[in-house]
């Protein structure tokens, strides 16, 4: 089967059940999506499926066929995201374990709901941390939106004096 992942097609030879993340770690050698509990409990295995944020330890492989997967390793590829940026100036990580799937997570949380509040963070974060860096993801969940935010607006700025140089 093909699998597209991160913009790159992969032809893979596995049982249609195995789940995505083995064949992500074992398969193809991509180890930023972790391993926590095989059980859809921890998050750790975080990766977006169409946009959407969906734990891959018990999703088997044929599941993801046709569909546009997108691990940590397309994070920051070309420039670090908002999120990484507010995760380093809070130094959220401490051993860092689950937190390729934290950010999978709150990537998927700012697209959906650009300015979260602590209500929607608690509903759409529930990933663990066995470290308990809650409240340091919490206050960087805020400051990535902060960071979105001024980025669009920018953007929006710089598009219609462009706009106004051609008219
Ligand atoms: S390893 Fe998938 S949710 Fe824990
Ligand atoms: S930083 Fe160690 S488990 Fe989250």
């Amino acid at each position: 089967m093909t699998l597209k992942i991160n913009g790159k097609e992969h032809s893979i030879s596995v049982e249609p059940s195995m789940p995505l993340l083995w064949v992500l770690r074992d398969v193809l050698n991509m180890t930023g999506t972790k391993y926590g509990c095989g059980v859809a409990a921890c998050g750790a295995c975080t990766v977006h499926i169409d946009g959407v944020a969906t734990r891959t330890c018990i999703l088997p492989v044929s599941a993801a066929e046709g569909k546009e997967i997108k691990t940590i390793e397309a994070i920051g590829e070309t420039e670090l995201s908002a999120v990484q940026k507010a995760w380093i100036k809070h130094q959220v990580p401490q051993c860092g374990y689950c937190q390729s799937g934290m950010i999978m997570a709150v990537e998927s949380l700012l697209s959906e709901i650009p300015n979260p509040t602590d209500e929607d963070i608690n509903q759409k974060i529930t990933n663990i941390c066995r470290c308990g860096t809650y409240q340091r993801i919490r206050t960087a969940i805020k400051t990535a939106a902060e960071y979105r935010a001024a980025a669009a607006t920018t953007k929006s700025e710089k598009s219609s004096t462009s706009k106004h140089k051609l008219s």
